[in-house]
């Protein structure tokens, strides 16, 4: 993954945290992207140590909002060429899922 560039959308928590962490390990520039400054550069300290990399920035996006989602795209697009990889984690509920049909019969 060295000089390819990961955007990971929840990169704060859960599965989001552990991707980073492990597209960091294996050489990647990570970018977190997280809709909470405060649990954002709290997950951002946490991804460095464990991974070892410094190659893991964090960008504010709130994927509720359309304002906040071009306002990061904008920002993306002037500091990067190209996106390599795109982990969509955030956000996503998975209605009618296995366990609910089983679960709801
Ligand atoms: N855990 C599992 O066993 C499992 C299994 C299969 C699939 N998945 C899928 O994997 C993904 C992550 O699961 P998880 O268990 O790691 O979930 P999680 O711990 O709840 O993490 C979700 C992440 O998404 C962020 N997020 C939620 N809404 C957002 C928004 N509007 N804008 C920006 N960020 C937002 C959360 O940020 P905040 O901290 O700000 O809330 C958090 O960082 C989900 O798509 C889930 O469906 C999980």
């Amino acid at each position: 993954m060295v000089g390819k560039t990961v955007l990971v959308t929840g990169g704060n928590s859960g599965m989001g945290l552990a991707t980073t962490i492990a597209m960091a390990r294996r050489g990647a520039a990570v970018i977190m992207a997280c809709r909470s400054r405060t649990r954002g550069e709290e997950a951002l300290a946490e991804a460095k140590r464990p991974s070892g990399s410094d190659n893991i920035r964090l960008m504010l996006c709130d994927l509720d909002s359309f304002d906040s989602v071009r306002a990061f795209a904008e920002e993306f697009a002037a500091g990067y060429p190209v996106l390599d990889v795109l982990i969509n984690n955030a956000g996503v509920v998975a209605v009618g899922n296995s366990y609910n049909c089983r679960r709801n019969g």
